[in-house]
């Protein structure tokens, strides 16, 4: 079947009923496009559990602040669309803003509460309404049955996992491991911003993810000690500005003296312009 180009909703719920008649299981993988290989492994994973596959390609202006990347957030649609030809996805949905916010849009969703007071939500007042909120539209949209998201975004699918069950929405999400670059980096389509001096400092976020892990896994379970040994390796890297450098419990991002069950150490920081964000899971 060739992949079918939706721009509109009305297109896509005659898509979506189509399918549904049939029987078959769909997988949404919404993205903002600029796809690397860390979204290529998300639609592999939704071809492996769902029958049809729909990925969104989509900048949501609703989770950018005022001064952020929104108008140079790169698009590529086209290659885009290759891409997820080359993986087998069946539609890809490309809607204009105004498609999915007409003109006097006033319904959104929030999440209230400690996983998104903190870490990106902290920094980034107003991101994770947008993003819960495109993301339920997505889900009314396509009714999928399966939903992918990445690890990097780990905060992302710990909001999307409580709205979703806390609005009874139908869908199981799923969280895909982190892609990375052989030496290390984090896939991100926010990599493109970064000049060579500054794609080598970015190597630090993985390094020092790693130095960490094994000192964890040498018996070191305090989080301060652990913070102190990461700030201490990015401020080391001169082209680092840490913006958040924290070891919270998981999935519900409390904080923890001590590491006892499983935790996330989640790192943001800024290369020049960019801002990066990584992660790795401790713990049982
Ligand atoms: O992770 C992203 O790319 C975006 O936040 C998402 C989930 C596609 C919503 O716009």
């Amino acid at each position: 079947m060739q992949m079918k180009v939706i721009k509109t909703v009305a297109e896509m719920k005659n898509f979506v009923r189509a399918v549904k008649k049939t029987g078959k299981t769909i997988g949404l993988v919404p993205t903002m496009g600029a796809l690397h290989k860390g979204h290529l492994t998300l639609m592999k994973a939704a071809k492996e559990k769902c029958d049809i596959v729909i990925a969104s390609v989509f900048v949501n202006p609703t989770q950018f602040g005022p001064n952020e990347d929104f108008a140079a957030y790169p698009r590529e649609f086209e290659s885009d669309c290759a891409k997820l030809e080359s993986v087998g996805v069946d539609a890809v949905f490309h809607p204009e803003a105004a498609e999915l916010y007409p003109s006097h849009y006033t319904a959104y969703v929030t999440v209230d509460g400690d996983i998104t007071s903190k870490l990106c939500g902290a920094r980034r007042p107003g991101h994770f309404r947008g993003v819960a909120t495109v993301v339920t539209k997505l889900f009314n949209i396509t009714e999928a049955d399966h939903a992918f998201f990445g690890q990097k975004d780990a905060q992302q699918v710990v909001i999307i996992k409580r709205f979703v069950r806390d609005l009874n929405i139908d869908v199981a999400v799923e969280m895909v491991p982190i892609v990375r670059a052989e030496n290390g980096l984090a896939l991100s389509s926010r990599n493109k911003y970064l000049s060579v001096a500054e794609k080598k400092a970015a190597l630090v976020l993985s390094a020092s993810l790693k130095a960490a892990k094994e000192a964890y896994t040498n018996g070191e379970k305090n989080v301060a000690v652990l913070k102190s040994l990461l700030t201490k390796q990015i401020q080391a890297e001169p082209l680092a500005d840490i913006d958040y450098v924290e070891v919270y419990s998981f999935p519900d991002l409390e904080e923890i003296e001590t590491v006892k069950g499983q935790a996330i150490i989640a790192l943001a920081v800024r290369f020049g312009k960019t801002r990066l964000i990584d992660n790795a899971m401790i713990g049982e």
